[in-house]
């Protein structure tokens, strides 16, 4: 299996010393799967971890039993993890992210009393960002993740990233919703004597009235009264993003990407990661999830059909061989993308999970492919050898 060459690290070598991972990459790639099948493999080797999920559709919580969604981590019960099969070391535990709720928390935070606190979250301006489907899951996830960070309870936090249009939102996001916080933009539209209001200003305010005739929403009374509750607070806002900007950089962080061995997603991918270092944001590595591999090898194809029809009528026969002949297909496709992806990371990590027969909706499924993201090269070898089998 030449093709194997480049599988030679286990993420617990790549995450070693490391006390946040976030796992980005574009939508439907796997980005919750392998986020909590890293938390639950680091847990099961020692470590206190906390991993947090994005995913409306819930598949993880229930999977790991999380009923209560109290935007904090709960511990997820040993004895479910040990009825499927795994013994932690160490304590795994996750949680939802829950936008709004995050944001209220953050209000809550860095305003200078309960009552501006309320008065912001009352607020029409503030009410439409943090629940904006757009840049607030993003904003919050990085929010959440910096909170825990602060706190300093676990060992290691993995963060799960939204499901983003494009891979590359998910950094962008944050910052562009906190420059808008900081309100740099903005106070100086706000200000009616401010420079921007004579340069936006006139301009936007006929449009601003129009909407105000047509919504009923006084867009700019509600943008000055929301800056203005906001005050000092922007500072805070900037100061914050500095700290949680160092810790995004920090050599304690990395940052894996998730891809589909498909060629478009592959070339995201690296898009991505020059996009990272060029940030100086620390990549880790990349793990290819969903690979289909060579079932075939060095053998004849037309061994298949004969074996085939050995024990099936020749119709059956015939379809199950086309069927293997796709599949077969797609494994030589995704084996030379792979080898491009290898090639272009310069030997920086490069794991592979092959497509399984089935959703992983439990924690069956994350055993599964946690074996393959913590295995010693001689195991996986063996691995894929059964999936083949
Ligand atoms: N190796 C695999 N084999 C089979 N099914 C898989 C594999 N990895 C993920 N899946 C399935 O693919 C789907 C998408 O996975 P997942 O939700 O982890 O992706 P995601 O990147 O988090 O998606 P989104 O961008 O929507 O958040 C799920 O139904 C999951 O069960
Ligand atoms: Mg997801």
């Amino acid at each position: 299996m030449a093709h194997l060459d480049w599988l030679s690290v286990s993420v617990a070598e790549i995450l070693e010393g490391k006390r946040v991972c976030v796992c980005g990459g574009a939508g439907g790639v796997g980005k919750t799967t392998t986020s909590a099948a890293i938390a639950l493999g680091m847990a099961a080797r020692g470590a206190k971890v906390a991993v947090v999920t994005i995913d409306p559709a819930r598949r993880l919580a229930n999977a790991l039993g999380l009923a209560e969604l109290d935007n904090e981590p709960s511990r997820v019960e040993p004895e479910r993890l040990e009825r499927a099969g795994i013994e932690l070391d160490g304590e795994l535990w996750a949680m939802m992210l829950d936008p709004k709720r995050t944001f209220d928390e953050l209000i809550d935070r860095v305003a200078p009393d309960p009552a501006r606190a309320a008065e912001i979250k009352r607020n029409r301006v503030y009410e439409q960002l943090s629940t904006a489907v757009s840049g607030s899951q993003e904003f919050t996830a990085i929010a959440k993740l910096y909170e825990l960070e602060q706190r300093a309870e676990f060992d290691l936090l993995v963060l799960d990233t939204p499901p983003s249009r494009s891979a590359l939102d998910f950094l962008d996001a944050p910052t562009r919703l906190s420059s808008f916080l900081e309100g740099r933009a903005l106070k100086a539209f706000t200000r009616p004597t401010g420079a921007g209001m004579r340069i936006v200003g006139r301009g936007a305010a006929p449009l601003l009235a129009a909407l105000r005739r047509v919504t009923g929403v006084d867009l700019l009374a509600d943008l000055t009264t929301f800056f203005g509750l906001l005050g000092d607070m922007t500072s805070d806002f900037s100061l914050r993003a500095a700290s949680v900007e160092q810790m995004l950089r920090a050599p304690t962080t990395a940052f894996l990407l998730i891809t589909s061995p498909q060629h478009d997603s592959i070339d995201e991918t690296l898009w991505f990661r020059r996009t990272l270092e060029e940030g100086g944001l620390p990549f880790a590595g990349v793990v290819a999830n969903r690979v289909h591999h060579d079932l075939l090898g060095d053998r004849d194809p037309g061994d298949v059909e004969r074996l085939l029809g050995r024990t099936l009528n020749a119709d059956l026969a015939d379809r199950v061989a086309q069927n293997f002949y796709d599949y077969h297909a797609m494994a030589r496709r995704d084996e030379q993308n792979l080898a491009r992806l290898a090639q272009e990371l310069d030997g920086r990590p490069l794991l592979a999970i092959p497509q399984l027969d089935d959703d992983i909706h439990d924690i069956a499924g994350l055993l599964a492919i946690h074996r393959y993201l913590f295995a010693s090269d001689s195991e996986r070898t063996r691995l894929i050898a059964n999936v083949v089998a």
